[in-house]
């Protein structure tokens, strides 16, 4: 049963499923951080379609997304009052011709160049994720609309969130001796790399239609368990990681800026993942609806000076049976069970928590997605 299916049935028996609806549809591009399942489709060693993944999931244990329960994306649906965005890779030609509040395509190990993740097994690099987009855009959508301006409307109002750029550190520039980029590029010309073809593809998304965006950055991957273990690193971070990835971020708002002047009417919403530490001054009266719509608990332990992450124990995964390989949790391997206080869930991945105020933050608050954040984008 599709997810959009199981909140319609839900709905008749909770009225509180969802809230209202804020914009037509949220559209997901990217990686790991925010695939809905696309990778059980796929024939890759990046696949997670098992327990404990999922474990929080409402509804469903078994739906291929990298953590314990929802993701930035799931979340922020939610707080669209629209359904999850399903796989794209599970659903039928019908299925394709009648969703119109948005289809997932991200895809575990994958990045914005085309080779990154490929020694793990196949994944969906950013250039098919959009070639994806363009046959969902040409031979579906319009279907459901009278005219084009109409259909066009409907483009130009939808979300479009963008996660990508881990993998092609992670999943190919730190692997030396299974990818050429580290041979041929100084870490300033990788990133640059990396920002002149992202940006190149969100001009894609632009033509295809897609006027408002929400792009992430990449966090400190130099603090990842994965990599910690990979580079020997006995206390902290690793530097040279870090160091990386802040070359990237550091170009990042540029590139943003570059086709926020370039693109007519297009709206580019920042989302900086290393802010994730600041205060959000979330006004608290929100609190309470969020508490709703998320349907999870533990939101009173960031009412006061909400998500802290320093404020949480551990550092360590939760999944404490990591697969020496994958560095992703062993199946039907028993999760710690004070999931609301670890950063991490496995190697790479962070847990829901993590996911929810990144979430929270970047919709109602003034950090870390800017120059607006994504509630006022959906009212824009
Ligand atoms: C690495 O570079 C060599 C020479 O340019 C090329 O033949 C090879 O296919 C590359 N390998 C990968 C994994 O890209
Ligand atoms: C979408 O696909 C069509 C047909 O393959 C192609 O001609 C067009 O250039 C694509 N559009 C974008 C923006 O990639
Ligand atoms: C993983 O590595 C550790 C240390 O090298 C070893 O003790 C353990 O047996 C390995 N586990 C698996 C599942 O291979």
């Amino acid at each position: 049963m599709s997810f959009l299916s199981l909140c319609l049935l839900l709905h008749l028996f909770q009225a509180n499923c969802w809230g209202p609806q804020l914009a037509p549809a949220l559209y997901v591009l990217g990686d790991s951080m925010v695939d809905s399942g696309n990778n059980d489709a796929l024939s890759t060693t990046a696949k997670v379609n098992y327990k404990p993944y999922s474990i929080d999931f409402p509804y469903d244990t078994s739906t291929g997304r990298f953590t314990n329960g929802k993701t930035s994306a799931d979340f922020i649906a939610q707080f669209l009052g629209l359904p999850f965005a399903p796989p794209y890779m599970g659903l039928s030609v019908n299925q394709k011709s009648k969703i119109t509040t948005g289809i997932n395509y991200a895809s575990g190990s994958a990045g914005i160049l085309q080779e990154t993740g490929s020694a793990l097994g196949k994944n969906l690099p950013l250039k098919v994720q959009i070639e994806m987009f363009n046959e969902t855009v040409t031979q579906y959508l319009p279907k459901n609309f009278k005219t084009n301006d109409e259909f066009l409307h409907y483009l130009s109002k939808s979300i479009f969130l963008v996660n990508v750029g881990s993998n092609d550190f992670l999943n190919n520039y730190l692997l030396p001796t299974q990818y050429n980029s580290s041979h041929q590029y100084s870490p300033e010309q990788f990133a640059s790399l990396l920002l002149q073809e992202l940006k190149q593809y969100l001009q894609k998304l632009y033509n295809l239609g897609a006027r408002k965006f929400v792009v992430f950055n990449v966090g400190p991957l130099g603090c990842i368990p994965a990599i910690v273990k990979q580079e020997n690193v006995k206390i902290g971070c690793a530097k040279r990681v870090n160091y990386f990835v802040s070359v990237y971020d550091k170009g990042f708002p540029s590139m943003i800026q570059e086709l926020r002047d370039s693109l007519k009417d297009s709206t580019f919403v920042h989302g900086d993942i290393n802010l994730l530490n600041s205060d959000l001054s979330i006004d608290t009266s929100l609190i309470s609806e969020i508490s709703r719509l998320t349907q999870l608990t533990h939101l009173n332990l960031f009412l006061d000076g909400i998500s802290k992450i320093e404020n949480f124990i551990t550092a360590s995964p939760c999944c404490s049976n990591l697969d020496n390989e994958t560095n992703l949790c062993v199946k039907d391997s028993s999760p710690c069970m004070d999931r609301a206080i670890h950063v991490y869930w496995d190697g790479f991945h962070p847990t829901q928590v993590v996911y929810m105020m990144l979430s929270i933050g970047c919709f109602y608050a003034p950090l870390p997605c800017s120059p607006i954040n994504v509630l006022q984008l959906a009212m824009k």
